[in-house]
C-alpha cells in the first residue's frame, strides 16, 4: 500500500477544492491510501510516512500561504534527507499570478530533494478587487479535472514504481 499526502491550506475555498479533485483522482487507485490534510494538522511523521506528495496552496501576497509556510517551517528540517527521491506536485490557487508560490515550493521540495511529476498546476480565479477575493471560490471543471488528473497520474506512478 502506497501513500500520497495532500497537505493544503485555502481561505475562501478555490485550494480546497483543487486540493480534494486532487485526492479524488488518485482515490481511484484503490492500492493508494490518499490523506488530504490541513497544513496546521499536518507534521513532518505525515510526511516521512508517505511516498509521495501534493502541496496546495494560494498565492497570498506574492508568495504560498503562512499556514503551508509554517507547515514547511516546522517540518522542513525534521523531514530533511528523509524523503530523498520521492515524487511531489504543486496546486497553485491564484487571482492573477501564482508564479512566485509555485517557485517557493518548487524551492522547498529541491532543499528535500523532491521530483516534480509535473510542472506546478496554476489556476487564475480572476480576483483582484477587494470583493473578489473577499468572496467564496468556485473553480471551474476544467481545472477540477486538471487536479483530478495530476492526482490520478500521481497514484498511478506510485502503485508503478516509476518515481
Ligand atoms: C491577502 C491576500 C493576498 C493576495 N495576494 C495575491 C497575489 O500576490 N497574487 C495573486 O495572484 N493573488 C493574490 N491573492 C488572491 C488569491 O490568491 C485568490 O483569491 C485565490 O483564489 C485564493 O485561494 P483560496 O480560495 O484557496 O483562498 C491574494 C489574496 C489575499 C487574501
Amino acid at each position: 500500500m502506497k501513500t500520497l499526502l495532500v497537505v493544503y491550506h485555502s481561505m475562501t475555498g478555490g485550494t480546497l477544492q483543487m486540493a480534494r479533485a486532487a485526492a479524488d483522482g488518485a482515490s481511484t487507485e484503490p492500492s493508494v491510501q490518499v490523506r488530504l490534510l490541513r497544513a496546521p494538522d499536518a507534521a513532518a511523521e505525515d510526511l516521512i510516512d508517505a511516498d509521495g506528495y501534493i502541496f496546495a496552496t494560494p498565492e497570498n501576497l506574492a508568495a504560498i500561504s503562512g499556514l503551508l509556510k509554517d507547515f514547511f517551517d516546522r517540518t522542513y528540517y525534521a523531514a530533511l534527507e528523509r524523503l530523498n527521491g520521492r515524487p511531489y506536485a504543486a496546486l497553485i490557487c491564484a487571482g492573477s499570478d501564482g508564479q512566485n508560490a509555485a517557485r517557493q515550493i518548487e524551492r522547498i521540495a529541491s532543499g528535500w530533494r523532491l521530483k516534480p511529476v509535473a510542472p506546478a498546476l496554476i489556476i487564475c480565479t480572476h480576483a483582484q478587487s477587494r470583493e473578489a477575493i473577499l468572496r467564496p471560490k468556485q473553480i471551474g471543471p476544467e481545472g477540477l479535472q486538471s487536479c483530478q488528473d495530476i492526482g490520478a497520474a500521481m497514484a498511478a506512478g506510485l502503485v508503478l514504481g516509476v518515481y
